[in-house]
């Protein structure tokens, strides 16, 4: 028998920003078959990782190099979403799909959005096309400088970028103009970021530290909207704030590199609240990956998993922590952009079983559907498919589902309301409330109610139970009666587990603890 006490249920969501594990099948629309940023940085001496390999990491399908015994429960997941970019991934991981890429503008922008961006902000427009943003202010910024016309550019990415010098437009009016361009680029000209580009002094001029990104709203419901909306706090560190243009996050901080953003995540983690801490950890992508610098990204990584070491121990009896990617940057390839690739998913925490090899699932979108299932939000019309049943506990598991059951329980005489909750070997739940009747002798136990159902619809084999119960908040241990003991004996082995107690305090026991011995098929044929 063993029992532990439960706090408030708390998910913790780090993304180690491109940490792809392998291409896509799809990856040659994007031109990155053979990409692997994993398999590119863990060959670098500088990677030395024991506490993600412990977790499972290279338990992971198709990742290689598996450890006996992981510690975590973990997937591969692939991107549904038409893209490759930080915005479009976390979305994704969010809940929410985007079948279209964000748009982006290789012959600059259209008449339909510079003529109203001109009329509305009262400036001219030059450039207007693909460039780098150091050579944009050499080559335009004088005549911005005369002219008091805005220096519109773009790049690769979905981003409309204007550049203008701090003495010619006041960095006020600067963001005056992103913001009539961010109200003006939506529906198909939803460009991910607006960017805000000042720079200063004398040709061939320099940027300033004031650079400000607009970014678009996400296109429907995220978890972050789901979580906040029902009540929960949802803490973001790093640029998740920006990412979700600031939608369904009620606290939120910025890092310095990836240090001071885990030991944002570590003082969260310290700390009470009650929903979900969403961590981007983005030098991996902007200092190494975009680089090509292997060795950089391999000492990242174990730098990472060193104050992941730190993390672990502070995660509560009730915290879940899932490690996750939102596209590759494979370092090891000529390629600086980012590679449409797998990435891993890691879920571990006290209620998590060790060892659960999840495969390969078909969306990021899993991870909101298992948190919302796990935090008890309504998940609205969020994506995603929750991977929680397989990977939960069963003590934690069935008594949640029992706790659920007592819900429907007819105990209008006694006022007693019992749920059971019986897991089958296929891992199905089959719950059961106990439902009473006028004529009293009449009632059916929540054990037997369950246990009926499942044996009725073809269950033979049960892998535990859970039962619960109290005439108003639970009793701290409600014992099943001896009928439905002898009903449990018939078709469940006398080491089953049974889970009695309250989700806070849960209390094992095995069938053969409650009823040692039992009348069976075997006394009847003597
Ligand atoms: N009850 C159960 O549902 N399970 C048990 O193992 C013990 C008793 C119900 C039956 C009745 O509706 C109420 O609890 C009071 O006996």
């Amino acid at each position: 028998m063993s029992s532990g006490r439960v706090d408030m249920k708390r998910v913790f969501i780090i993304v180690l920003d491109s940490m792809g594990v392998g291409a896509m099948p799809d990856a040659g629309l994007w031109q990155d078959e053979g990409s692997n940023t994993l398999g590119t940085i863990r060959k670098h001496p500088a990677f030395c990782c024991p506490n993600l390999t412990r977790l499972g990491l290279f338990n992971i399908e198709g990742v290689g190099g598996a450890v006996r015994e992981p510690q975590g429960s973990f997937a591969r997941l692939a991107e549904r979403s038409m893209g490759k970019d930080t915005t479009t991934g976390h979305w994704e991981i969010a809940g929410l799909v985007s079948p279209q890429p964000m748009p982006t503008y290789p012959d600059g922008f259209p008449e339909e959005i510079l003529e109203p961006f001109r009329r509305e902000t009262g400036r001219g427009v030059l450039c207007n096309k693909p460039y780098s943003g150091t050579d944009v202010i050499r080559d335009y910024g004088r005549e911005h400088r005369r002219t008091g016309d805005l220096i519109v550019y773009t790049s690769a990415d979905s981003v409309f970028q204007i550049a203008a010098h701090e003495e010619t437009v006041p960095v006020e009016e600067l963001y005056r103009c992103c913001r009539i361009a961010r109200r003006l680029l939506q529906g198909k000209h939803g460009v991910g970021r607006v960017i805000a580009r000042p720079f200063e002094g004398e040709w061939p001029y320099r940027r300033t530290s004031r650079r400000h990104d607009f970014s678009l709203e996400p296109t429907g419901t995220t978890l972050l909207d789901c979580l906040s909306g029902d009540g929960l706090d949802v803490l973001s560190v790093g640029k998740i704030i920006d990412i979700f243009a600031e939608r369904g996050i009620t606290k939120y901080v910025r890092m310095n590199g990836n240090e001071d953003g885990m030991n944002k995540t570590i003082a969260y983690a310290r700390e009470d609240f009650h929903g979900l801490c969403f961590t981007n950890l983005v030098d991996f992508d902007s200092e190494y990956g975009h680089r090509n610098d292997i060795a950089g990204y391999a000492a990242a990584m174990s730098a990472f998993d060193r104050q992941l070491g730190e993390l672990l121990p502070l995660l509560k009896k009730e915290d879940l922590l899932i490690l996750t990617a939102d596209h590759g940057c494979d370092p090891g390839t000529p390629s600086t952009d980012h590679s449409r690739e797998y990435v891993p998913m890691i879920a571990y925490g006290a209620p998590v079983k060790a060892g659960v090899d999840l495969g390969t699932r078909a969306s990021f979108a899993d991870i909101s559907a298992t948190v919302l299932e796990y935090l008890e939000a309504d998940r609205r019309d969020t994506s995603g498919e929750s991977f929680l049943p397989q990977i939960l506990r069963d003590d934690v598991r069935l008594i949640g589902e029992a706790v659920k059951a007592r819900e429907a329980s007819y105990a209008p005489y006694s006022g007693f309301r019992v749920g059971a909750a019986l897991l089958d070997s296929t891992g199905k739940v089959w719950r059961g409330c106990n439902i009473e009747n006028s004529s009293y002798s009449v009632t059916n136990c929540a054990e037997r109610t369950a246990l009926f159902k499942a044996v009725s619809e073809g269950a033979r084999d049960f892998a535990g139970i859970a039962v619960i119960g109290g005439r108003e908040s639970l009793l701290p241990r409600c014992v099943p009666c001896g009928v439905c003991l002898q009903a449990l004996s018939e078709f469940c082995s006398p080491e089953m587990p049974v889970y009695l107690g309250t989700p806070e305090q849960i209390e094992h026991f095995s069938l053969a603890d409650l009823l040692p011995v039992s009348f069976g098929a075997a006394d009847l044929a003597t």
